[in-house]
């Protein structure tokens, strides 16, 4: 059983601490606003889970205990994650989960993270959840049956009305990091899932790593708000795929989708309130698989996917600290590709800066 602190009593904090007591594992949960920390107790977790489960301990961030936890989560707003997932690495954890995205463009502090879980053996996870649910272990599953890869698409076009609906306290993206871009809001922060997703299946495909990002954005910008609403990406890795990804805040209804396209068949993902995969070789009939869900199985999946990793260190995670970092220099390239007009080249020898990014002056 593992003793778990959750920094911040959100929307996510929320999920993952009602996922670790399905797992049975002890829960502090912490968070600098005490109307947070009531709004756990009186609403969210009782209205999601059906009850509130007095075995939750819960702080007020200023009094949290400090020491003796196997996992600590940050679920706290991106441009907070760098900070306290450093100050996490310090209480000697087994590991630390960061939700996504892992940092803002910016890259403050990404070194530094980087050098800090090497030197002391702690675990870093990203929590891009959708690479460890079932529809996606499928997918990758048919992947040998489709040929040689194509192209590659994912698209993650969700209007943020949901989001606003699970915190009615807000007024809008203005009153939260959404409203940011430069915080890790906008579409490419909030739905870089979607970036993640098409860079693992680029390395189950043997594709390699992105290495040249051309982007499209459109923003939002006055006195209240700058953010991407849209956020459109051609990608190309190290191996030669080439392929696009989407994130946008406006679509409604939501579509959030991937297809493999090989050169005998293709894979269709679909994640929604159930996930489906379509798929066909050849001239044979399409196939569907249907995987029932509900939100709160997410992130169950997601810390059973923890729990064998720090079981067996041999467990390939494709929650690691590189990958999410890898995430974070698409999204940082994708800003600055807009900036310019241009394509940017990532080179990550470079670390986990603005240094791996050159823009690419024959275009
Ligand atoms: N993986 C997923 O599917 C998923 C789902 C939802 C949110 N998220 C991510 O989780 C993060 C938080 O999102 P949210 O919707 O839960 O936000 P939220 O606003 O609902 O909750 C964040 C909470 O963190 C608290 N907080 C801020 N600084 C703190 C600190 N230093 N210590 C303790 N608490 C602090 C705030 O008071 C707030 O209550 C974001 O990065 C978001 O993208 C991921």
């Amino acid at each position: 059983m593992y003793n778990v602190k959750i920094l911040g009593a959100g929307s996510i904090g929320n999920h993952l601490a009602n996922a670790s007591r399905q797992m049975g594992w002890n829960v502090t949960l912490c968070d600098l606003d005490p109307a947070a920390l009531q709004r756990t107790k009186e609403q969210i977790y009782p209205a999601r889970y059906g009850q509130w489960d007095e075995a939750i301990q819960l702080f007020p961030a200023q009094e949290a205990p400090t020491g003796g936890f196997d996992l600590i989560f940050i679920g706290t707003p991106p441009d907070s994650h760098m900070n306290l997932a450093i100050e996490a690495i310090r209480e000697n954890p087994k590991a630390v989960l960061v939700e996504k995205p892992l940092c803002t463009p910016g890259l403050e502090r990404a070194n530094e993270l980087c050098q800090l879980a090497q030197e002391s053996g702690v675990r870093i996870f990203v929590g891009y959840n959708h690479v460890v649910s079932t529809v996606t272990e499928k997918a990758v599953a048919l992947i040998p049956h489709i040929g040689s890869t194509e192209t590659l698409d994912v698209e993650f076009r969700e209007h943020w009305g949901g989001i606003f609906n699970a915190h009615p306290w807000l007024n809008g993206p203005q009153d939260t990091y959404l409203g940011f871009w430069q915080k890790g809001g906008g579409a490419s922060g909030e739905h870089s899932h979607a970036i993640n997703l098409w860079q693992y299946l680029a390395h189950k495909l043997g594709a390699g790593r992105v290495t040249e990002v051309f982007a499209t954005l459109e923003y939002v910008k006055d006195s209240f708000v700058d953010y991407d609403k849209l956020c459109l990406l051609n990608l190309k890795t190290d191996k030669g795929l080439l392929g696009r990804v989407v994130q946008d805040v406006v679509t409604h209804p939501p579509r959030k989708w991937g297809r493999i396209q090989g050169s005998e068949g293709f894979i269709d993902i679909t994640i929604g309130s159930e996930d489906r995969i379509c798929w066909q070789h050849g001239d044979q009939d399409k196939e569907e698989f249907v995987f029932k869900k509900t939100r709160p199985d997410d992130f169950i999946v997601e810390l059973k996917h923890l729990q064998n990793a720090l079981e067996d260190l041999h467990y390939e995670s494709s929650l690691s600290l590189d990958c999410g970092l890898d995430t974070m220099l698409v999204v940082a390239a994708a800003h600055l590709s807009n900036r310019h007009g241009k394509r940017v080249m990532i080179d990550y020898s470079n670390g986990y800066s603005a240094k791996a990014l050159t823009l690419d002056s024959s275009c």
